[in-house]
Order: structure tokens, then C-alpha cells, then sequence
């Protein structure tokens, strides 16, 4: 998809605002369709709440991928995998970035911000926003990792 149409969004807890403010300014001044869901449940939420709101919304197609931030891309990572047919993962490298997409087919990107820098995590974004899956060799691969993860998730109302 071209990527100045996908839907994305963005969320944090509370050890990665300014991570977030940065990475949320810069992507909509490259013109991206970039929403701050800033969830907090009903008070403070903590980081599982907050990644798990958000992976929901990519399970409902709310939006086309997301961008989860905490203090070392962790908890979010782990939290949002729970979500069936939603994948998530860390990447502190513009490599890493890419293959999330192009070989994991992952929705979600998890970065730390007691980890990286703002300026290497826009350029981990950027990369990440221009890859797609690839298919091919990935896609039997993925299609297991969903199997497998229908033998213990129970199915979700959405
Ligand atoms: C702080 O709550 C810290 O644990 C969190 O931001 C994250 O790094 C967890 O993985």
C-alpha cells in the first residue's frame, strides 16, 4: 500500500511521551495519516492496557499498522502479541524495521525510549513505513505462526 495511505497509530506510557510527541510530529509532517490514541482506560493506565487497546484496534482494522512505545519496546511487544492475528516486534535497527514487514508481516512496531534516540527511531520509522510484506518464502511461515496460535487462543468477539 502506498504508505501515505495507511492508517496508523501511535500510543505510549508514560516512559516514552516525548518519544512519542517526536515520532507523532515528524510523521505527520511527511504526510501520514497518523492518529494518537493517548489511551488511559478509565485513570492511569499502564503500559499492557495501553498496548492491548491499541493491538484490538488493529485486529478490528481500525487501523492498517501501529506504533507502541514504552521504555524498552518490552512490555509492548508482549502485550500486544496476545491479541490474535496481531504481531508485534521490538526494533532498535533500521534492519530489523524492515524485515518486521517484509518477512514477519507484522502490524506492529515497538520501540523503547530509554533504548534509542529520537533520531535513530525516526529512521527506524521511516524504514519501517516503506516495506511490505514480500510473500514468497514468508508467507508458509506466518500462515504456521497463525495455526499454531489458534491451538491455544481462544476466539475473540470483535
Ligand atoms: C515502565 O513501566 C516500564 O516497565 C515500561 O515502560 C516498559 O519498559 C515495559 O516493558
Amino acid at each position: 500500500m502506498e504508505h501515505s495511505r495507511l492508517k496508523i497509530a501511535i500510543d505510549c506510557d508514560d516512559a516514552a511521551t516525548g518519544l512519542k510527541k517526536v515520532l507523532f510530529d515528524y510523521l505527520v509532517e511527511k504526510g501520514i495519516q497518523i492518529t494518537d490514541l493517548n489511551y488511559r482506560g478509565a485513570g492511569s493506565a499502564m503500559y499492557p492496557d495501553i498496548g492491548y487497546h491499541l493491538a484490538r484496534k488493529i485486529k478490528e482494522k481500525e487501523f492498517d499498522r501501529g506504533i507502541l512505545l514504552c521504555g524498552t519496546g518490552l512490555g509492548m511487544s508482549i502485550v500486544a502479541n496476545k491479541v490474535e492475528g496481531v504481531y508485534a516486534g521490538v526494533c532498535h535497527d533500521v534492519y530489523s524495521a524492515e524485515r518486521l514487514c517484509k518477512s514477519n508481516n507484522a502490524q506492529i512496531i515497538t520501540l523503547g525510549a530509554r533504548v534509542v534516540g529520537p533520531e535513530l527511531a525516526k529512521k527506524i520509522i521511516e524504514a519501517w513505513i516503506q516495506s511490505e510484506f514480500e510473500g514468497n518464502g514468508s508467507l508458509a511461515k506466518v500462515k504456521r505462526i497463525h495455526e499454531l496460535e489458534s491451538e491455544t487462543f481462544h476466539a475473540l468477539e470483535v
